[in-house]
């Protein structure tokens, strides 16, 4: 039986990764007005994935026999400066939930919660990857400075992500 004070706290990671989808829609809704489409699928594959990192943790609390505490979600913010600053803010909001995941991964192991420690390196590993991602996108801002050509070019390239859909057993 996994232990109350890990049940709370997975739980709250759960509300985490519904603000990260409830974020991130917003920002969809943003890129959409700014008629910056690649952007806004950019970030609506990133929505998608949130909601899967939502699943997978309630997937995992079910298998231990888990009842989900669903509490409120934030208001997200809705409107920034530039497309800079959006993905500036994605970027400092995914090392946010690089935090939460280690600190829930060293509260499973203080716990002695073996197991939920092993399942949780799957989000260890999903953050480095998603700060990566943000960072090189704030980057890449950075050097096009809003001008069309570069903007244009980055819009595209965006755009073109595809959305994964991860489909392993919440244990993998
Ligand atoms: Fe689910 Fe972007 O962290």
């Amino acid at each position: 039986m996994m232990k109350a004070e890990l049940q709370k706290a997975f739980n709250k990671q759960i509300n985490e990764e519904l603000y990260s989808a409830y974020l991130y829609t917003a920002m969809i809704n943003y890129f959409e007005l700014e008629n910056l489409g690649g952007f806004a699928s950019w970030v609506r594959a990133q929505t998608i994935e949130e909601l899967a990192h939502t699943s997978k943790l309630i997937g995992y609390l079910h298998e231990r026999g888990v009842d989900v505490k669903f509490g409120a979600i934030a208001k997200p913010t809705a409107t920034w400066k530039n497309t800079l600053t959006a993905f500036e803010a994605i970027y400092k909001h995914e090392c946010h939930i690089s935090a939460c995941i280690n600190k829930l991964y060293g509260l499973a192991l203080k716990l002695d919660d073996h197991a939920a420690a092993i399942f949780l390196t799957w989000f260890v590993n999903e953050q480095v990857e998603e700060e990566a991602n943000a960072s090189e996108i704030v980057q890449q801002l950075k050097l096009a400075k809003d001008t069309p050509g570069p903007m244009f070019m980055l819009n595209r390239e965006l755009g073109a992500r595809a959305i994964a859909f991860p489909a392993a057993p919440a244990t993998e």
